[in-house]
């Protein structure tokens, strides 16, 4: 296994681990300072092409903004999210992989699920492809984006999957929108870390969409806490530089040849 997951793993129980996504390189070059794991995550699809869900991403919309994102990196673990449809089975999703990996020089791939997806993940991992998996809400088949982990039956079922996933050779496991106690049930059973979005304080490291940390995206999740207000700052820049223009105070001869 590479030193960078062998670390990420390590500092289960140490360490919280922090990750955001970025869909370009002049975003990732900044997050990359302080991110443990920088997600190209399939969000790509709602926050910035406006699909009304993520099944519409192709394969080489995320190779193309991670080889982007590539260019930004110099120390995080980068994963990728594979798309809706690029892993219905084992040899489509090794295919897909290896391609995603040799054209953007990621460390890892994620992709959703639990049992249905176990012998893909296999199959990826005997090919030296290193897995982050992902359960709770998955974006790619959610009919809605309710909150798991409130009735016995499915608690049970996520509970089940993480081992599943464990025990087929995952590094990480996000879970997304898990009920708190069923987030630290899983972050207790399992070695690897688990990485929450809207599932508690409980994982072991916590994600969030950079668009929506900046409030760039306007959702209103209850797990995203907008940390900055970048949309006013580009309003700001965006309307000194209309003024500018208009009364021709830009350029100056300073941005003139
Ligand atoms: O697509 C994505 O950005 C993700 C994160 C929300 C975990 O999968």
């Amino acid at each position: 296994m590479q030193k960078k997951i062998l670390d990420l793993i390590k500092k289960k129980n140490k360490s919280k681990i922090v990750s955001l996504t970025a869909y370009s390189k002049n975003v990732a070059s900044i997050i990359d300072k302080y991110c443990d794991i920088v997600l190209v995550g399939d969000s790509l699809g709602s926050v910035l092409y406006n699909f009304s869900s993520t099944k519409k991403v192709t394969l080489d919309m995320m190779i193309e903004h991670s080889k982007s994102v590539r260019m930004g990196i110099k120390k995080s673990l980068m994963v990728v999210d594979m798309p809706y449809g690029t892993y219905k089975n084992p040899n489509e999703a090794l295919k897909n992989a290896k391609k995603i990996i040799s054209k953007t020089k990621c460390d890892a791939i994620k992709l959703e699920g639990g049992k249905k997806v176990v012998q893909i993940i296999k199959t990826l991992i005997k090919n030296k492809i290193p897995v982050m998996g992902h359960l709770g809400v998955l974006p790619q088949s959610a009919k809605n984006f309710k909150f798991k982990g409130k009735e016995i039956a499915e608690r049970k079922i996520i509970l089940r999957d993480s081992k599943l996933l464990e025990d087929a050779g995952v590094f990480s496991i996000v879970l997304e929108c898990v009920e708190s106690s069923l987030a630290k049930e899983i972050t207790k059973t399992v070695k690897v870390p688990t990485i929450g979005i809207g599932a508690s304080v409980h994982c072991d490291g916590q994600v969030l969409v950079t668009d929506d940390l900046i409030g760039l995206n306007k959702i209103n999740a209850r797990f995203v806490k907008r940390y900055s207000n970048i949309e006013k700052q580009i309003n700001d820049a965006a309307l000194k530089f209309k003024k500018d223009v208009v009364t021709s105070k830009f350029p100056t001869k300073k941005h003139s040849y």
